[in-house]
């Protein structure tokens, strides 16, 4: 694509000029735009940058070691990975409300982050994929409410505290033209295509009070749906699918016993940009195919449900 060409030609020459020989630390999310960030900032700087990744063992299944196989046995970009799962988890044990959740892990992310980068020695210049719609947003919510619905934590947070300079080089870019840089800059397309997800990960797709043993249960739901949508080929022609572990357990039948599990919703929608949101029309047949292999598949549900709100007036997430 020639324009995307030219974009990364000139994002690397100002990012050069901005940096200088200074060193950057970009954090990694496992998400395309921070991916793509430093892919393109490593090509720029090299050395200079190194990437910080904090597994706040929210993850989907395998999105640790994909993050580690991609930046450091492919790209060889220098990579700190912290594992810091239980310490998340402990600090959310028994918090319930949505908000709360989200500026407890806000907040032991920032802990965390600032903890490794003074490990390495600190760092002049602080990477973000921010893109223009994260710009847009946190100056003015178009059209909706003047009331915070979900505090994001992508936007802010970070640069107040640790007093560096930014680079943001996806600052004019929208979410597909993102996605278009990261295929010229080779990222596999597995990454590249992937479905948006919140910086809060698993934490605000369990409802109420988040354990270890739900989130795992959750994770291997997420991977069997994500598998099913793929092999139906619809995973391009949906903005975001995911799996929700509800904290309410029902009775069922299993081969002739009774079992007393979990209930999984599933949600899928098209969107542009995340602002607003339909419910994908999958058919019955799909689903009740899914919630099969689910039940099959993962211990600890026995009852698969469809979400068919649209946002507004729900929202995508269901915190
Ligand atoms: P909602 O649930 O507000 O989601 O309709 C809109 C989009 O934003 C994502 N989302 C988040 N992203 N931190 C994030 O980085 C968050 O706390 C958060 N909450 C929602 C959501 O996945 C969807 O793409």
């Amino acid at each position: 694509d020639w324009t995307m060409a030219a974009f990364r030609q000139q994002a690397v020459e100002a990012i050069r000029k901005q940096v200088g020989d200074a060193r950057v630390i970009c954090g990694l999310s496992g998400g395309v735009d921070s991916s793509v960030a430093a892919v393109l900032i490593h090509e720029a700087i090299g050395e200079q940058l190194t990437c910080i990744f904090v597994d706040h063992g929210l993850l989907r299944l395998n999105e640790a070691e994909e993050v580690v196989e991609v930046f450091r046995h492919h790209y060889n970009i220098p990579l700190v990975h912290r594992n810091a799962k239980d310490l998340f988890l402990g600090k959310l044990a028994g918090v319930e409300d949505p908000e709360r959740k989200r500026k407890i892990i806000g907040g032991t992310f920032i802990d965390v982050f600032e903890e490794e980068a003074a490990k390495i020695g600190g760092a002049d210049f602080l990477a973000q994929g921010t893109l223009y719609p994260d710009v847009i947003e946190s100056v003015s919510f178009t059209g909706g409410p003047s009331v915070t619905i979900k505090s994001h934590h992508n936007v802010g947070g970070l640069p107040e505290r640790m007093d560096m300079q930014l680079v943001e080089p996806l600052r004019e870019l929208f979410k597909d033209e993102v996605r278009d840089l990261g295929r010229e800059l080779g990222l596999p397309e597995r990454l590249v295509g992937r479905h948006p997800f919140p910086g809060p990960g698993l934490a605000i797709r369990i409802p109420g009070a988040v354990t270890s043993e739900q989130a795992d249960i959750l994770r291997k739901a997420d991977a069997v749906y994500l598998d099913a949508i793929r092999k139906a080929g619809l995973y391009d022609a949906i903005w975001q699918a995911f799996a929700v572990l509800l904290p309410v357990k029902t009775v069922g039948v299993m081969g002739d016993a009774r079992s007393y599990d979990y209930v999984c919703a599933l949600r899928a929608v098209t969107s542009t940009d995340g602002m607003t949101a339909e419910s994908y029309p999958f058919d019955h047949e799909f689903l009740a195919g899914a919630a099969t292999r689910i039940i099959n598949e993962v211990r600890g549900i026995n009852r698969v449900v469809y979400d068919v709100t649209s946002k507004p007036p729900g929202t995508i997430e269901w915190e």
